[in-house]
């Protein structure tokens, strides 16, 4: 049985997840809710699956649930909240689903006190790299891939060595501007970069997709996850989003990963790993006509996807710093501060102003993160 905690349960990611718990009653089951601002939602899924630790993001809301949830959880709020809910003694599985840097530590946490954490939080590999599987290594916990693409290199993988294969390929939708002209992605708008043609995601990582910074972070994700060079992950824009990721051998030949873009999907293969079982999304329906297509990413018009290759061949905190800038820009972008264009900008700007250097703790890849939002923040005020 897996003893679930749900580190921001109240997202896209957070209630795909309570909908594969529904469907799995007898082998899923809900210890740990948390969340940030949504403090209604978070009330009913609480009332739905009675969690017996809750966390939310102040002290205020964490106020206002007790008074208005029908029975008597535990109750946290803030950073020390999400370690309480990931550390929980009943807790077995934590699926990291918090967006953005905010969840590295309870991500790192979770692993060192020997948990299953299923990452959903790329961001949080991104930025911590190694000093993730050195966690797990350290207290014996279990990494498992959310995101769709390194859900499917897993299983292509099976714990193959990186040594005994060419290069990884994971795909793109190409987002809302795939066939955009440069001057008209420019100046795109908020409303056109949240127009995501084939997922449903939440704001950050939708803005993400339209720049191709998330297939850039993904590329490192993958480089993290699997341990594989530069030289070996690679990418292919694919609208259709059918086919997840592909491994290419040393012959040429390569195997694909297919299924539907349903993140349920990817979910319940880590919540489950290594079992395979029905659940809430319907087999690949083969026999409706489609047309698969796959092209080279731009980029030109994605600036973003180099800049995610070149922090990765820098290592160390390089990542860390392109990951913070873009989340500050992305923030400014959605704030209506910073325009389109102005985020791969910024993200080149943090990265040719700040040194990389070597990864070597969690306190160092923080300072990191930390000074990268500083300065960010005030290249921003310099556009504003
Ligand atoms: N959505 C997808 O299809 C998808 C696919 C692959 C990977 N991912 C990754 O999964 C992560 C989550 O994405 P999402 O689309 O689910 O994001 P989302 O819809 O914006 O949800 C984010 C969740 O994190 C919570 N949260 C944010 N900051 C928090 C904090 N400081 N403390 C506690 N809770 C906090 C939010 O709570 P409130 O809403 O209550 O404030 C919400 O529950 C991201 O790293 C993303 O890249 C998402």
């Amino acid at each position: 049985m897996r003893h679930l905690a749900i580190l921001g349960s109240t997202g896209s990611i957070g209630t795909s997840t309570l909908e594969v718990v529904r469907a799995h009653p007898e082998r899923l089951s809900i210890v740990a809710l948390a969340a940030g601002r949504n403090r209604d939602l978070l009330q009913s899924q609480c009332e739905a699956f009675h969690p017996r630790c809750v966390s939310v993001g102040s002290k205020e809301a964490a106020d206002w649930l007790r008074s208005n949830l029908s029975y008597r959880p535990e109750l946290h709020w803030g950073d020390e909240g999400l370690l309480a809910c990931a550390l929980h003694p009943e807790v077995n599985t934590v699926v990291a689903a918090i967006v953005g840097s905010a969840g590295l530590a309870s991500t790192e946490a979770a692993l060192r006190a020997g948990r299953r954490v299923c990452v959903a939080n790329k961001e949080s590999l991104v930025v911590g790299g190694v000093l993730m599987h050195e966690a797990a290594l350290a207290g014996g916990g279990e990494l498992l891939p959310v995101d769709s693409e390194h859900a499917a290199l897993h299983q292509l993988l099976d714990g193959r060595d990186s040594t005994t294969i060419r290069e990884v390929r994971i795909t793109a939708s190409g987002g809302p501007f795939r066939d955009w002209p440069l001057a008209r992605i420019q100046t795109a708008t908020i409303a056109e970069a949240l127009n995501h043609p084939t997922w449903k995601m939440g704001p950050k990582i939708t803005i993400d997709s339209a720049t191709l910074m998330n297939k850039g972070l993904e590329v490192i994700e993958a480089s993290v996850l699997f341990g594989l060079t530069a030289d070996q992950v690679a990418v292919t824009v694919h609208p259709q989003s059918q086919v997840h990721a592909m491994v290419g051998f040393h012959d040429g030949s390569y195997q694909l990963q297919v299924c539907a873009n349903d993140m349920k999907l990817p979910i319940q293969y880590c919540l489950l790993y290594p079992d395979k079982q029905p659940g809430p999304v319907a087999p690949y329906p083969w026999d409706e006509a489609r047309a698969w297509t796959f092209e080279a990413p731009d980029l030109e018009r994605f600036p973003c996807l180099g800049l995610a290759f070149r922090a990765l061949r820098e290592g160390g905190t390089a990542p860390a710093l392109l990951n913070a800038a873009n989340e500050v820009a992305v923030a400014a972008f959605l704030q209506g501060r910073l325009g389109f264009w102005d985020i791969q900008a910024c993200n080149q700007e943090i990265l040719d102003r700040i040194p990389a250097t070597p990864l070597g703790s969690l306190a160092q890849v923080l300072d990191a993160d930390r000074a990268a939002r500083r300065h960010a923040e005030g290249w921003v005020q310099t556009r504003t």
